[in-house]
């Protein structure tokens, strides 16, 4: 049986990128969170996946509200990976966002976004992964990404 400590340290060597997911809830409130395990999944349709905790805000909401907006942090934004990832942070103040088609916030200033709908969700461990399609997808150009590795953040050298 492997130790937490040993498994967090392993999978910390994995380097991955950052996002911050959002939705609405019915009142029309805006909910983020900071999200590393993002992944692409399918090209014909266009999917993509999130793992989310069961503790999560955001778990219960994208079992209600399917639909959610993803920012790729770029290298400069690693204040809001800290910030969407902290309780209790007016997450959202004086933030520049624009909104998707369906309404989700966009981060300005992000590498890329994406507008989903979740199409299936699985229960996996102590989280749910979300299956999702993706409705619309926009890169901005020149933007470098912020990664996420062994526990700190680190930027592309080239
Ligand atoms: C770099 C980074 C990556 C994270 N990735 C995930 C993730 O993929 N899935 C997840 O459920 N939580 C992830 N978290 C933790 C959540 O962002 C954090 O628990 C957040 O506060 C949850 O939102 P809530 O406070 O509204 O419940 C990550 C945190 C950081 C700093």
């Amino acid at each position: 049986m492997i130790d937490s400590e040993t498994f967090r340290s392993v999978l910390g060597r994995f380097a991955s990128g950052v996002t911050i997911v959002t939705a609405r809830d019915d009142a029309g409130t805006d909910h983020g969170m900071t999200v590393s395990a993002f992944c692409s999944l399918s090209l014909e349709p266009p999917m993509v996946l999130v793992c989310i905790d069961h503790a999560a805000s955001m778990h219960e909401l994208l079992l209600q509200h399917p639909r959610f907006g993803v920012s790729i942090l770029s290298s400069e934004q690693e204040g809001f990976s800290r910030r969407f990832a902290t309780e209790d942070a007016e997450r959202f103040d004086g933030i520049a966002y624009s909104r998707g088609e369906c309404g989700v916030v966009l981060l300005n200033e992000a590498v890329a976004h994406l507008e989903c709908e979740v199409s299936q969700h699985h229960d996996a461990g102590d989280h749910t992964i979300f299956l999702a399609r993706v409705e619309r997808a926009e890169p901005r150009e020149g933007g470098r990404p912020l990664l996420y590795y062994r526990g700190g953040y680190a930027q592309l050298e080239r």
